[in-house]
């Protein structure tokens, strides 16, 4: 089966069945590696990208869910030239220890300024909540996304 979906502002192809988790299509079949596979359940976070503006779980998400419509991956808001205001708050605040649950919690955090531009500390804990950091630097984390939102 082929699967056409807009993706970072590309139209693109996958020839991945029906039900392949859309996680598997960005990281295998276009090479977007951004969104990591962390527990494949969707209890952790780390693979989360946005479809038409909501974040998703991608290893959740079979690719046919998606077809026709926007999928933006931590590669699609921003470039080490050009980073985006959470990215560069995340370098700022040192928030990634290992860094394997950035993207996530990077995507995730924008979902929440896209819909709340100046969120409370507990309002970035309550939107973070789903996404895990095993190194434990949370702290950091609320802090660069309250960085990014001033
Ligand atoms: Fe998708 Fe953990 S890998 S939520």
């Amino acid at each position: 089966m082929s699967i056409s979906v807009k993706v970072n502002g590309r139209q693109r192809q996958s020839d991945a069945e029906a039900d392949t988790p859309l996680l598997y299509v960005l990281r295998n079949d276009l090479e977007l590696n951004g969104a990591k596979f962390g527990c494949g359940m969707a209890q952790c976070g780390a693979c989360t990208v946005h479809v038409d503006g909501n974040a998703v779980r991608s290893c959740v998400t079979p690719a046919s869910a998606v077809a026709g419509k926007e999928v933006t991956t931590i590669e699609g808001i921003g470039s080490a030239d050009k980073l985006h205001p959470l990215q560069r708050a995340f370098i700022e605040e040192q928030a990634a220890q290992c860094g394997y649950c950035s993207a996530g919690m990077i995507m995730s955090a924008k979902a929440l300024l896209d819909r709340n531009p100046l969120p409370t500390p507990d309002q970035v804990r309550e939107a973070l909540a789903g996404n895990l950091c095993r190194c434990g630097t949370h702290t950091r984390i609320v802090r660069a996304v309250l960085r990014a939102a001033r």
